[in-house]
């Protein structure tokens, strides 16, 4: 029986690595912009845009899941390892849709809204509400440390079952050509 995931899962599952990683990266660039300059909204939008667009491949990776069950992990894992890993991909997922979603909100209670790739303008459906917007702005910086926190957390378990462990969990998530077995399995 085949323990790994499949192809599609590999590949929304690297793609959205590398892609969220590199939305991080932009969100700090995002406050060595000074505000007030016009530059900074011009990045800011597109920050927001290609925020949106990761927000699509997350959408339909969660929706692909939903449908698709994974491989079944290995008996010999101890079953509060089980329940750990279900419990932190859940949040993963949690997290990964909270981001773009409280950028997004955040985008419609000021009077920027989104201007799309700086080309496409679209209006804030929400009143110029402070208060709101910083709500939004806030939960949107507090889940970014959160989702970092937590993917540290998702590498180095993946890590140490690569290393320490020796199991299959790490080749799980990716394709056969890619052999670990000089690291023992
Ligand atoms: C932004 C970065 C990442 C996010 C958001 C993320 C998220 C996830 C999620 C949600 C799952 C569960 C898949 C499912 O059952 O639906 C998963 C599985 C996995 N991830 Fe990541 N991941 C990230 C980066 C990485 C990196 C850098 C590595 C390796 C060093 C890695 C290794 C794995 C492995 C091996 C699995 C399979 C675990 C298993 O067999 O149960 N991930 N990841
Ligand atoms: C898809 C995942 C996203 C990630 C991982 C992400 C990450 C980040 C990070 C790390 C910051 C810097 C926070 C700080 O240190 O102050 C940031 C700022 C920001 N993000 Fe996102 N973001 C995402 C999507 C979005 C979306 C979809 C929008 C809006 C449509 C958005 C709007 C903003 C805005 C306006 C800021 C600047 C806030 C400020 O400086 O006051 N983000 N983002």
């Amino acid at each position: 029986m085949d323990q790994r995931y499949t192809r599609t899962a590999m590949t929304l599952h690297w793609l959205i690595a590398i892609l969220l990683l590199s939305q991080f990266a932009f969100g700090w660039y995002l406050n060595d912009i000074p505000r007030g300059v016009p530059a900074r909204g011009y990045f800011v939008n597109l920050h927001k845009s290609s925020g949106m667009l990761i927000a699509v491949l997350i959408v339909m990776r969660l929706v692909w899941r939903l449908s698709h069950k994974p491989p079944p992990l290995p008996d010999t894992l101890p079953r509060w390892q089980q329940r750990a890993a279900a419990a932190s991909h859940n949040l993963l997922y949690v997290l990964m849709l909270l981001m773009p979603l409280s950028g997004y909100l955040g985008s419609n209670f000021s009077k920027h809204g989104v201007n799309f790739f700086n080309l496409v303008k679209l209006a804030p459906w929400g009143p110029d509400n402070k208060l709101v917007y910083t709500l939004f702005n806030q939960t949107h910086l507090i889940s970014s440390w959160l989702l970092l926190a937590l993917v540290m957390l998702h590498v180095a378990a993946a890590l140490k079952h690569l290393f320490v462990d020796h199991d299959t969990i790490f080749s799980r998530m990716w394709p056969r050509r890619f052999s670990f077995r000089f690291l023992g399995h």
